[in-house]
């Protein structure tokens, strides 16, 4: 079955914004661009790297990559991922851990070596967090680099768990993969999954906008109108440290945009 297309496709900047009909087709599409980056790049130069998000939003998007490998359309035999983040402390066996949520969705579904799978480890001790998150940079420039990012974004336009920050621009592009304190916004959002605001983490480790921004390409997935401002600030606002999103423009026309109409509805000419 050919992957859906998109309704309206803006561009903005030179940052293509691809709105579809509705969040489902939205991730069939992007688990196919994503499967087809795959076999290009491994085709291309015999090994494919990949940044990969937690969090609601890409769940159909691993569904659809399970499903092109199980019929034998695609494999991750030459693959490694690199995941954004992990709540810290965090044990990877936690039912919570984002470690937990890739072996459930991705990991365990497909041909990936265990060893090849990365996730911010949320078990090392405090002393060696920065020295951690500067290695997890270095490991993937071993790798040469991100392929691809998948993101997703927060409702206060966080990448990763890169949040709003009150830096100077130049220094929010440079960002390492670091210890970070969570916003409160993003906080609450987690209170579901942790059963009670008081439950959630307050620390976690977050790949640096550094990684994030080198990457060949970058697509965003944001759906639901609770995304629509920070989509609206990320992309038409002033890139700033204050909306982590916005500092995607710094990538150019690496970035697509995959949105639903409700995410995409406070983009210029598009709401109703
Ligand atoms: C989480 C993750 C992000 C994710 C975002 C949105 O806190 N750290 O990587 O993109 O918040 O989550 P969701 O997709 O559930 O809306």
């Amino acid at each position: 079955m050919p992957a859906p297309s998109p309704t309206r496709s803006l561009d903005l900047d030179g940052t293509s914004v691809l709105i579809f009909d509705d969040s489902a087709a939205a991730c069939l599409a992007a688990a196919d661009q994503i499967a087809e980056l795959v076999r290009s790049t491994v085709a291309q130069r015999g090994k494919a790297v990949l940044g990969l998000a937690t969090g609601g939003t890409p769940v159909p998007v691993y569904k659809g990559l399970v499903e092109e490998h199980r019929a034998g359309r695609l494999s991750f035999g030459e693959v490694s991922t690199f995941n954004l983040d992990e709540y810290y402390p965090m044990s990877p066996l936690d039912p919570q851990s984002y470690r937990t949520y890739m072996h459930r969705h991705l990991f365990s579904q497909v041909d990936l070596a265990p060893n090849r799978a990365h996730v911010p480890d949320g078990t090392v001790p405090e002393s060696a967090l920065e020295a951690y998150g500067a290695s997890y940079d270095r490991w993937i420039e071993a790798e040469g680099g991100l392929d691809l990012q998948l993101l997703g974004l927060g409702r206060n336009g966080h990448i990763g768990f890169n949040e709003p920050a009150d830096l100077d621009t130049e220094t929010a592009l440079k960002l390492p993969t670091r210890p970070v304190s969570l916003h409160p916004t993003t906080v609450a959002d987690a209170a579901g999954d942790f059963g009670g605001e008081a439950l959630v983490p307050r620390r976690a480790l977050t790949m640096g906008t550094a990684s994030i921004l080198s990457a060949r390409r970058i697509l965003v997935l944001a759906f639901g109108a609770k995304k629509a401002e920070a989509v609206a600030q990320s992309l038409t606002g002033p890139m700033t440290a204050q909306v982590p999103g916005s500092l995607l423009r710094s990538a150019g026309d690496r970035v697509t945009w995959v949105l639903d109409p409700e995410a995409a509805s406070q983009l210029p000419g598009v709401g109703g």
